[in-house]
């Protein structure tokens, strides 16, 4: 059965499921009729399970972790149709007080773990000829400001991963794309926020985009959604721009 938005029925890996936007995506896609493997490294994923939704407490970056997570789809599922490669982290330091293990574990996690997990997918794609991947990309993947270097390579990084495997994956009639996301409510900066508050950092500092505010993880969800679905049928490769106007300002 097809939902409203042709994700109904399909089989989905999201990483990053437990918080934030891959929770939202997650939920999104349960909502509309879709089977998801929900991968996250904090076990918080469990509380998710359903007849809908497979948890794997793994982290993305970690050999086998991306087999695992294809090899659960296949088992419980029989196919893969979908991968959100979503969970990233961040870091907040100028690059000199950063040490090679930190840019290392932004790298390894944003990068190395999306590079693993669209390995793998790909592998269950081809002889079905079919599929699509969505990478959680930021308006950091071309633009910055300071203490955000490991980051924004990190993510610049994604967004050429996801060009130069969409070329790749077309002619099996997969689609690869990326979302471009602006300043967003999570958790992703309460380890970097010096008061621990991270959505309050994050919601004063989506004030600056045109729209005047951060979003709500569901607002990238269902852009996700979208590219994921058939109804992206003729995007190959694209870095779409959920940022609320933020990379299309110049100046206050
Ligand atoms: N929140 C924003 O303002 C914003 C803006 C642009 C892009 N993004 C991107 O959105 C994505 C999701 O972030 P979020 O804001 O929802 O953050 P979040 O911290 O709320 O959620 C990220 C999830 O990823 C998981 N995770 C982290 N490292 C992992 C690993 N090694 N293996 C498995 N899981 C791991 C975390 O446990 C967490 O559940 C990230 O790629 C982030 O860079 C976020």
């Amino acid at each position: 059965m097809q939902g409203i938005d042709e994700v109904g029925g399909k089989v989905a890996i999201v990483t990053g499921a437990a918080s934030g936007i891959g929770r939202a995506i997650t939920e999104l896609l349960v909502e509309r009729g879709a089977y998801v493997i929900a991968e996250d490294i904090d076990p918080a994923v469990e509380a998710l399970a359903s007849p809908h939704v497979v948890p794997l407490v793994a982290d993305i970056s970690a050999d086998g972790s991306a087999e695992k997570a294809v090899g659960l789809a296949v088992e419980r599922f029989s196919r893969l149709d979908l991968l959100v490669n979503n969970a990233g982290i961040i870091i907040n330091k100028l690059v000199v007080d950063m040490s090679r293990n930190d840019w290392e574990r932004i790298m390894t996690v944003n990068v190395t773990g999306a590079f693993l997990h669209a390995r793998e997918a790909m592998k269950a794609m081809i002889p079905r000829r079919s599929g699509a991947i969505v990478n959680v990309a930021s308006y950091a993947s071309y633009f910055s400001f300071p203490t955000i270097a490991a980051y924004t390579a990190s993510k610049g990084a994604l967004a050429q991963l996801t060009r130069t495997l969409a070329l790749e994956a077309i002619e099996h009639g997969i689609r690869v794309n990326a979302v471009g996301s602006g300043d967003v409510l999570t958790n992703i900066l309460n380890d970097a926020a010096p008061d621990g508050n991270g959505v309050a950092a994050l919601a004063a500092h989506g004030e600056g985009a045109p729209i005047g505010r951060a979003a709500n993880p569901k607002e990238i969800a269902e852009v996700v959604l979208f590219l994921a679905s058939d109804r992206a049928s003729f995007m190959v490769g694209s870095v779409v721009m959920a940022d609320g106007g933020m990379s299309v300002k110049v100046g206050s």
